[in-house]
């Protein structure tokens, strides 16, 4: 009996580990943040003032999960099969918005910054899955009120799930943070929680937290998570 498998594992990822599956990420070259200003689209602020330009840019990217081309790649894939087979308790956390984690088969999976494929009213909180384009005036299902909105938590709001995922940092044997600048708190900081864990970042380059890690693996997340699995479940 491999002991090691009944050990708490937590998982992080960002934009990096959707990059060769065709999403942009948003701060490398060519990155979103390069052709829109967070103000204008990502922020309460920005909604109140110009809702038909934040709803613009999110039917964008809702649209783009329907792209048949759009398919997750070897690394969600590799993280799913780790999920399988690990005997103790397995929390992914993504900071991304699309459904490649979900796609891939994981299934101890928390959104912390929403998902693209799900509004909710702000006015009564009804959470509602949806795939096609929001208009700026949608009425909601449940209170018939215009207060629909992409479930995305923006700058300047709460991320979601806080209380499990500390709890699950602070038990972690291991903490593996996947294709994240480290550029964006709090999940900028779980590295610092995961007090007792043996900590791996796997990145195209070093990152502004590297150095909060034990070890580093430099190359793309489709080459670099599923060797990292394997090596991991066999040595
Ligand atoms: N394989 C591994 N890492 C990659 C790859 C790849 N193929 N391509 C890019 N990366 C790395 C980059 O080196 C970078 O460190 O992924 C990281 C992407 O960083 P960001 O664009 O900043 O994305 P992320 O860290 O997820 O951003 C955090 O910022 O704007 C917000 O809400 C948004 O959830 C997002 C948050």
């Amino acid at each position: 009996m491999d002991l090691r498998l009944f050990k708490n594992i937590v998982i992080l990822t960002g934009a990096g580990i959707s990059a060769e599956s065709g999403i942009r990420t948003f701060r490398d070259q060519n990155g979103l943040w390069e052709e829109h200003r967070i103000e204008d689209v990502a922020t309460p602020e920005a909604f109140a003032q110009n809702p038909a330009l934040v709803q613009r840019f999110y039917n964008l990217r809702r649209a783009q999960l329907k792209d048949p081309n759009l398919q997750p790649n070897a690394a969600h894939k590799a993280l799913a099969q780790l999920e399988e087979i690990w005997e103790g308790n397995f929390l992914l956390v993504t900071q991304n918005v699309d459904n490649l984690h979900r796609r891939a088969g994981s299934k101890n999976l928390l959104h912390m910054h929403g998902r693209l494929d799900r509004i909710f009213c702000q006015f009564c909180d009804e959470k509602v899955d949806w795939t096609e384009d929001l208009l700026t005036q949608h009425p909601c299902p449940s209170c018939g009120r215009l207060g629909m909105r992409p479930d995305i938590v923006w700058f300047g709001e709460m991320p979601y799930h806080m209380e499990e995922i500390y709890a699950a940092l602070d038990k972690a044997d291991y903490f593996i943070s996947i294709g994240t600048s480290g550029q964006v708190y709090p999940a900028a900081g779980f590295v610092q929680l995961a007090w007792k864990a043996k900590k791996i970042e796997i990145n195209m380059k070093d990152t502004g937290i590297s150095a909060a890690f034990d070890s580093h693996l430099v190359g793309p997340a489709t080459v670099e998570v599923p060797r990292f699995i394997q090596n991991f479940l066999t040595n």
